[in-house]
């Protein structure tokens, strides 16, 4: 979603001339992989939910002198952030520069409640969220191939050689099936609970890609049979995603939990509060997003057992949780 003040948006792809608005805003969200990280990195299919509760909005306005971030991790001139804000002055720099800009300044401003290094999405929802307020800031309006190639272009900088699943789940708002490339709408029968626990160790994405690449390297039988039967799992997903079938979806996110131990980037932490949702009456668990820490995702039976299993995550040690449902789409 992205908004900006009353000036009509150019067609995509015609950057032109420039014509900045006084401010603009763009937003987007967390995402949760439900079933498909890192086997999505060797192109089998991946599943992602939204997660709505999770928000990041950028604020852009021209300026002159040097480029100015605010942020809570950072507040000064952009050209000299931190390097694990490198992805967000990559987004920036590729976004003016995709709307005719690169020669202007902007004063860009992030909230966000995101935990960064989670695996919910923070570096693509903050990339996309500034794409999108600097397209509206200029009065372009990029389709959503630019948009997409724009985010990944600053996701590169974060993990090198994103899939982009991340890229598209920041921005759809409903679940989606990614494969190939390309993303379509999953169909859901039945509303589903799920609560996502941070478990406070954060998650190492591109340390936990590198470690599946080696690990491919030194026994591609193994880890292609570990790869193969995530994108079977997620395609056993969409099925009982369509039929309603919580008991089943829950069952193949244990198996994909014990799957993603196996090929090297789970986390003792991440074990224990999997356990802890299973022995509280979630229908299954598993580890979210890169792994080696970060946060898991519980299935559960409905909003009351979402609160308990919730608690129960807690107490155990996560650092916070947060519920969200998936609505039925039929
Ligand atoms: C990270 O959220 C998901 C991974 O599959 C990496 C990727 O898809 O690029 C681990």
């Amino acid at each position: 979603m992205t908004s900006s003040s009353a000036r009509p948006a150019r067609p995509s792809d015609a950057p032109a001339t420039p014509t900045p608005t006084a401010a603009a805003s763009g937003r987007a969200s967390g995402k949760a992989i439900l079933l498909g990280e890192h086997a999505v990195v060797y192109r089998r299919p991946a599943l992602a939910i939204p997660l709505s509760a999770l928000q990041v909005r950028a604020d852009v306005q021209r300026s002159t002198g040097p480029s100015i971030l605010h942020s809570a991790l950072y507040d000064g001139p952009l050209a000299a952030a931190p390097a694990r804000l490198g992805p967000t002055a990559m987004a920036a720099a590729a976004a003016l520069e995709a709307v005719g800009a690169g020669h202007e300044s902007i004063e860009l401003r992030i909230e966000s409640n995101l935990p960064a290094e989670r695996g919910v999405g923070s570096s693509a929802a903050v990339a996309a969220a500034v794409v999108r307020a600097v397209a509206a800031a200029f009065g372009v309006a990029l389709d959503a191939a630019a948009e997409h190639e724009l985010i990944q272009r600053a996701e590169r900088v974060a993990h090198v050689s994103p899939s982009g699943l991340d890229a598209h789940a920041v921005r759809a708002g409903a679940p989606i099936w990614f494969e190939d490339g390309a993303v379509s709408p999953v169909a859901v029968a039945a509303p589903l609970t799920f609560v996502i626990a941070d478990s406070g160790v954060a998650g190492r994405t591109r340390e936990a890609v590198a470690g599946v690449r080696a690990r491919r390297d030194a026994d591609p039988t193994g880890t292609t049979a570990l790869l193969d039967e995530l994108g079977e799992l997620t395609r056993d997903a969409r099925r009982h995603l369509a039929a309603g079938d919580a008991r089943s979806l829950g069952v193949l996110m244990d198996r994909g939990h014990a799957a993603l131990d196996l090929l090297g980037v789970g986390d003792p932490v991440l074990d224990e509060l999997v356990a802890t949702a299973r022995a509280h009456s979630a229908w299954g668990a598993k580890l979210t997003g890169g792994g080696r820490g970060g946060c898991i995702l519980a299935l559960t039976r409905d909003h009351d057992s979402a609160a308990d299993v919730a608690g129960a995550l807690r107490a155990a040690g996560a650092a916070a949780t947060w519920t969200t449902t998936v609505e039925a789409t039929t």
